[in-house]
């Protein structure tokens, strides 16, 4: 399948992203989920990018104002978070049949959607590279700026929070690498200090 059958689908997911730094978050997880295809021959490109591109619509649904408390090392709301996913599913599915998408390529790709946040575990190869994906956004440098930001957290804390996280968080070893390599870039100190790694208020947060 070409490539224009993605940039049909990244048209339709724009009005939906200009949010929550959306435009920005799905370009990076784009580009991040294209190096990860590139190490796992198994894994379907037509799932799997239409997946990340679409991961996000739901967040349109959710007013400004409570998106924060339902992302990131101080968030807690479950409910807020699910919402964005069903919402998800349903503009997902309306844009993909829209475009004629294969039937049973939609089905996988919306029951990705579905549980991307939400669902601690992988369904299967096609679904942890979406799931890494979206979660190496946090480790490029335009995202750990841009999160640095919005949650009013110490960079470095932020990036010694990050580390500690990434093994729970992370399912393949090309986006563990890419972790690595991403806070390495960022100046990651390389001493550990004391066990600091939970964020002042922080609970556990919500990936
Ligand atoms: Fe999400
Ligand atoms: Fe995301």
């Amino acid at each position: 399948m070409g490539k224009e059958i993605y940039e049909k689908i990244e048209e339709q997911a724009k009005p939906y992203l200009d949010t929550r730094c959306n435009e920005i978050h799905v370009s990076i997880c784009y580009g991040m989920a294209e190096r990860l295809l590139s190490h796992y021959p198994d894994a379907d490109p037509e799932v799997v990018l239409p997946a990340i591109l679409l991961h996000d619509v739901g967040w349109k649904m959710v007013p400004e104002e409570k998106q924060l408390s339902a992302f990131g090392p101080r968030a807690d709301d479950l409910e807020t978070r699910r919402i964005h996913e069903i919402e998800g599913v349903r503009i997902a599915r309306r844009i993909l049949a829209s475009l004629g998408y294969q039937a049973e390529k939609t089905e996988e790709i919306l029951s990705i959607i579905d549980g991307h946040d939400s669902r601690e575990e992988a369904l299967s190869l096609n679904d942890a590279i979406v799931k890494d994906a979206d979660k190496l956004w946090r480790f490029s440098q335009v995202g750990l700026e841009v999160d640095v930001k919005r949650f009013g957290v110490d960079r470095d804390r932020y990036m010694r929070w990050l580390k500690k996280r990434m093994s729970g968080w992370l399912f393949t070893s090309a986006a563990r690498d890419l972790a690595y390599r991403g806070l390495a870039d960022a100046g990651m100190p390389t001493k550990d200090e004391a066990d600091d790694g939970d964020l002042p208020g922080d609970g556990q947060g919500l990936p």
